[in-house]
């Protein structure tokens, strides 16, 4: 494996001279130079954040999977690292797909799966998957132990382990998409991490018989409960629901080992926004339960790939679970060192269609509103970042709303959501070239997508079309470059 680490690793040293940075985040994770998808092996270990992720250092398209890998230690300051897995081995072939790390004994265990085309390159008709480890005493050289989880009968979707301690055992979940094409987890044990009962339990299943694949799961507590976090495959959409290619969300239920997983509350989106998939958690170093998804989505026009990169992650998140059984997200405090050049925005009455302006170039920066609904009459309220992005109150519709439109990338959607009952509506939003992170009343919606300024309009304003809004307050702050 050096070696093909070794050429990895010079390809992305060559690659990033050449990169056009203009879409180039300042504060989220992002690849040196080729492509990211999902997060991986995400964990706290031996004083150090570690953040792996699916990666192809040969070209800004989708390829043979790597696991690129970067370490921190405030989860915003992130350093890269060599490539820590690259495939090519018997077992791995043709990649090294999405998994998940566990911190023994001072060492690294990652836990990926092993992709092989049977039918040749693309051709998801016929693979084969299994469950492999690979293991570092420095955190940054791991050696591959192989096959740990050959594929069960009957499931050729087999794949992206997470594995966690618990009761005295090692437990591992694997997404998986059974004979008649149904999505589901799958649970394996062990005691020792390297030898895996092949027994498994089905821990959950769809419901819904469109979906045929469930991707990346996570299962962990989260207050009182028992999450289970997955990317299922094949959901339809709903009115304005469920308009992603794929989808994310969770189970909430009731779990102890070797007994059956009780679902209190029926499937729900972690985020409504077009750019959000294959979250993973992890413990920070103080316990919080922290997630970090892929903030991209399959198939949709990627602008910086002709810059020589793409994909990025979310920021880091901090999840807790309400009384109702849903899940609040909000970014991590450790965000806040990173705020700068604070601008107090008054309490102002925008009426008829006025605009306010907030700042010319809001190309990295942090918004906070919060606006009076209950004295607020205008048909639509909200920001625009220069004529791509409009983040509104849909009065008319009660709906919240975020839309994009970028012809010059051939990107133009929308997604919403209910608009909440309260009096008031707070909107946290980050922006970081090329994002918009958007968290509604302390975390209890957000809304994620990649944007691309046209001719590099930044222009943040608040506006109200028709009758008028009140804005209370709100402040806005430039944030400091984090990664370089
Ligand atoms: C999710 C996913 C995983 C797979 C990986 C391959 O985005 O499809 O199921 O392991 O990406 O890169």
């Amino acid at each position: 494996m050096k070696q093909r680490i070794e050429l990895a690793t010079n390809a992305i040293k060559k690659a990033r001279k050449s990169l056009n940075k203009q879409f180039y985040p300042h504060y989220h994770l992002a690849p040196y130079a080729g492509w990211l998808n999902d997060p991986n092996g995400l964990i706290y270990h031996d004083g150090l954040y570690h953040a792996f992720y699916q990666h192809h250092p040969f070209s800004s398209l989708w390829g043979p999977m790597h696991w690129g890998h970067a370490t921190s230690e405030d989860m915003i300051h992130w350093q890269h690292q060599p490539i820590a897995l690259a495939p090519g081995d018997e077992y791995d072939k043709d990649g090294c797909f999405s998994g998940s790390a566990v911190s023994h004994e001072g060492k690294l265990y990652l836990f990926y799966t092993g992709h092989i085309w049977l039918n040749g390159a693309n051709d998801d008709s016929a693979i084969h998957q299994t469950q492999c480890v690979a293991i570092s005493d420095d955190g940054i050289h791991f050696e591959k132990k192989g096959v740990v989880i050959p594929s069960p009968e009957g499931f050729m979707h087999f794949r992206d382990p997470k594995v966690w301690f618990q009761d005295g055992k090692w437990w591992m979940v694997v997404g998986a998409r059974d004979a008649l094409d149904q999505g589901q987890i799958l649970l394996f044990s062990t005691t020792d991490l390297l030898n895996w009962n092949d027994e498994y339990q089905t821990l959950a299943k769809t419901e819904d018989k469109n979906v045929y694949m469930w991707e990346c799961p996570d299962f962990f507590p989260l207050g009182n409960h028992f999450i289970t976090l997955f990317s299922p495959q094949g959901k339809k959409s709903q009115d304005y629901q469920f308009r992603n290619l794929y989808q994310n969300g969770y189970l909430v239920g009731q779990w102890a080992p070797d007994q059956p997983y009780e679902i209190t509350h029926q499937f729900s989106e972690l985020d409504f926004g077009q750019d959000f998939y294959a979250p993973q958690t992890f413990l920070a170093k103080d316990g919080r339960r922290i997630a970090m998804a892929w903030m991209d989505m399959w198939e949709s026009h990627m602008p910086s790939q002709e810059h020589g990169w793409s994909g990025c992650f979310t920021l880091p998140r901090e999840l807790v679970l309400n009384d109702q059984g849903k899940i609040i997200a909000n970014p991590i405090e450790e965000l806040k060192t990173l705020r700068q050049d604070e601008k107090i925005i008054p309490s102002t009455i925008l009426i008829k269609n006025t605009d306010i302006l907030i700042n010319e170039n809001a190309t990295c920066c942090e918004l906070e509103l919060v606006w009076d609904l209950q004295n607020s009459s205008a048909e639509k309220f909200g920001f625009w970042i220069g004529n791509g992005i409009q983040f509104y109150i849909d009065n008319q519709n009660q709906k919240l709303t975020l839309s994009r439109h970028y012809p010059k990338y051939i990107i133009s959607d929308s997604r919403s959501t209910e608009l909440p009952k309260t009096k008031q509506l707070k909107i946290r939003a980050f922006i970081d070239k090329s994002s918009l992170e958007v968290f509604i009343n302390d975390g209890e919606q957000t809304f994620s997508c990649r944007i691309y300024p046209q001719d590099s309009d930044y222009t943040l304003k608040l506006f109200a079309i028709n009758q008028s809004a009140k804005l209370d307050n709100g402040t806005f702050w430039n944030l400091e470059r984090a990664i370089s």
